[in-house]
């Protein structure tokens, strides 16, 4: 059937303030549509029906105070009506309720970490409670970055030095996308990270570490979203080692672009077999790959370098946690 709202052509609608959003969207849209028939339409008309035509004389019109007087005051009602509407809507969108639910966010090239009130901390993924609100104080460990989540129809800058916030109240369980959307280098466009929509029961579950059962793309079955038959073996509960961490960490702080798993040589040494190799150093001293060679070769890079490279690696201290350390140490072991 033919519906007025645009809804269907838009992501799912993860929020109330995305379906009020979507209404007005849908408002502007065909009011966009009715005066470009109006207006083109118009145009056609009496290009064709006034056209030049030999021994017809055009009239000069100097004015027309009840035409002028329809066409100031019908735009003026309906910009009025969208400037309210869209304030409404605003209003709506920027002031949490007092009792939301506070999650941290920090920003940086190129991740997302989330930290909870309890301690938890964790990477580009986010577990929050559907039906209730809930806030993200948010800032930069570097540049500008933005936190946009589609399904929400909210989006806000993340700035370095100062907080900025985002809230929603997550109206359909599953996993909902998170973008950075605003240019901030390099794997600006990978910089990724998912508000995972809990029921109450995974919710209690999460909280008091429990595990949890896979859960589907927002607005998807598990099925449709692994491909498979409704009669799939249900999926074992995640269990992430450290050494998958520590690729993750990899990928997302971007070490992945000069050191490889594989043995191929890049701008820096590859990892593969680095684990416990005695390595030549620039100054002609030998070191031994262990915990705090590695450890000191994240975070001051260029103090014992491998011959022949160059110190062209960032300095990583303050942008590396010691969980993520631990994390990449325990990959490099896994590179044999
Ligand atoms: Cu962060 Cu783009």
């Amino acid at each position: 059937m033919f519906s007025l709202s645009l809804a269907g052509t838009l992501p799912v609608q993860g929020t109330v303030v995305a379906g009020q959003w979507d209404d007005l969207y849908s408002f502007l849209v065909w009011l966009s549509v009715f005066f470009f028939i109006l207006v083109v339409g118009g145009m056609i008309y009496f290009a064709i029906k006034y056209r030049a035509q030999p021994g017809f004389r055009p009239k000069y019109i100097t004015g027309n105070h009840a035409l002028e007087a329809v066409w100031i005051v019908v735009p003026t009602v309906l910009l009025m009506v969208i400037f309210v509407w869209g304030y409404v809507v605003y209003r709506n969108m920027v002031h949490p309720p007092t009792d939301a639910y506070e999650i941290r966010v920090i920003g940086r090239q190129w991740s997302w970490q989330f930290q909870y009130a309890n301690g938890k901390s964790l990477l580009n993924e986010a577990y929050v409670p559907v039906n209730k609100p809930v806030k993200l104080v948010m800032t930069s460990s570097d540049v500008l970055h933005s936190f946009f989540i589609p399904n929400f129809r909210v989006k806000q800058d993340v700035v370095p030095g100062m907080y900025t916030s985002v809230w929603f109240e997550a109206t359909v369980p599953g996993k909902h996308q998170v973008y950075c959307a605003e240019y901030c280098g390099t794997s600006h466009s990978g910089m990724l990270a998912q508000i995972i929509a809990l029921t109450d029961e995974q919710w209690t579950a999460w909280n008091a570490g429990k595990p949890l059962p896979e859960i589907p793309v927002a607005g998807e079955t598990l099925a449709s979203t692994q491909g498979q038959g409704a009669d799939a073996p249900a999926a074992a509960p995640k269990v992430v080692s450290l050494a998958d961490k520590g690729k993750q960490v990899a990928q997302t702080k971007g070490c992945i672009a000069c050191h490889s798993a594989d043995g191929s040589k890049l701008t820096g040494p590859t990892w593969k077999g680095i684990w416990g190799a005695e390595e030549e150093l620039t100054d002609g001293t030998k070191a031994k790959v262990d915990e705090n060679y590695i450890r000191e070769s994240i975070l001051d890079p260029h103090k014992k370098l491998v011959k022949p490279y160059g110190p062209v690696m960032p300095v990583f201290k303050g942008l590396v946690n010691e969980d993520e350390i631990n994390a990449l140490i325990a990959y490099i072991q896994s590179l044999k």
